[in-house]
């Protein structure tokens, strides 16, 4: 069953939303060569309480941390630890938040100084899978038109998706239903109705769409070792169209 959120559940959904995108300031400003992950990892965690929210990830399935921080062939998931920043990376970020019974929940790929124009145009690709995903949750369409446009959009450019991890609604729990796969035909599934909110979430693989588990239990990683990007907003389906909940899109200097 996919829930129709009321005005209010959407407010509170993107005041936990604005809590995830000022933690990818904090991230933004602080991610250089040098710094571990683990320090990224406690400066959003401070973000986020001094603004009254919970990092939504700690403890859920027992995942051991405040965010994920995936680094190069890491999809998502990749657990923060001592390992430090280098110049040429591609670090995925994500964050989700817990706010007053609502959860936010966002990723963004970063570019650290010095990578590849072939990583360049992995990130730009996945980021703009993310915003034709989204462009296309309007009131009338059907969910596999997200799916769509984020596939073809990602095949077009000689990358692939990976298939089995996929997006999700979001609300009182951080993940509900539907599940949203970044792959399909348009025009299946369920019809989108105002109210709906999904955390839409590409991910995209620079070789092969195959991933595995490292023995951490958690870090996904790509098959072939091949650089993965992922990107991620909360979305509210509404009459005039999609709306971003987790701040709008920022360029990432570093
Ligand atoms: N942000 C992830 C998602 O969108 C959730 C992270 S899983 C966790 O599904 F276990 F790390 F929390
Ligand atoms: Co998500």
């Amino acid at each position: 069953m996919i829930s129709l959120k009321t005005k209010a559940e959407i407010e509170k959904i993107r005041s936990a939303g604005m809590i995830v995108a000022g933690a990818f300031e904090v991230m933004r400003e602080n991610l250089k060569p040098g710094i571990t992950t683990a320090v990224l990892d406690d400066l959003a965690n401070e973000y986020i309480e001094r603004r009254g929210g919970k990092a939504a990830f700690k403890g859920y399935h027992g995942y051991p941390a405040n965010i994920c921080i995936s680094i190069d062939e890491e999809v998502v998931h990749g657990i923060p630890g001592e390992r430090r920043i280098e110049a040429g990376q591609l670090v995925s970020i994500d964050v989700g938040v817990l706010l007053d019974g609502y959860y936010g929940d966002s990723a963004y790929t970063f570019l650290v100084d010095g990578v590849s124009p072939e990583a360049k145009k992995l990130a730009r690709v996945a980021e703009e899978a993310l915003y034709r995903g989204i462009e296309v949750a309007r009131p009338g369409g059907h969910l596999t038109d997200i799916s769509w446009a984020i596939q073809s959009h990602v095949e077009s450019n000689g990358f692939s998706v990976v298939r089995d991890l996929v997006g999700h609604g979001i609300g009182k729990k951080m993940h509900e239903d539907p599940r949203i796969p970044n792959y399909g035909k348009p025009g299946a599934g369920p019809l989108l109705k105002e109210g709906m909110v999904l955390a839409i979430e590409p991910m995209v693989n620079q070789r092969g769409y195959e991933i595995e588990t490292l023995k951490d239990q958690w870090t996904v990683v790509t098959k072939d070792r091949s650089l993965s990007a992922h990107f991620e907003h909360t979305v509210v389906v509404t009459a005039n169209g999609p709306v971003i909940l987790t701040g709008g899109r920022f360029t990432c200097k570093i």
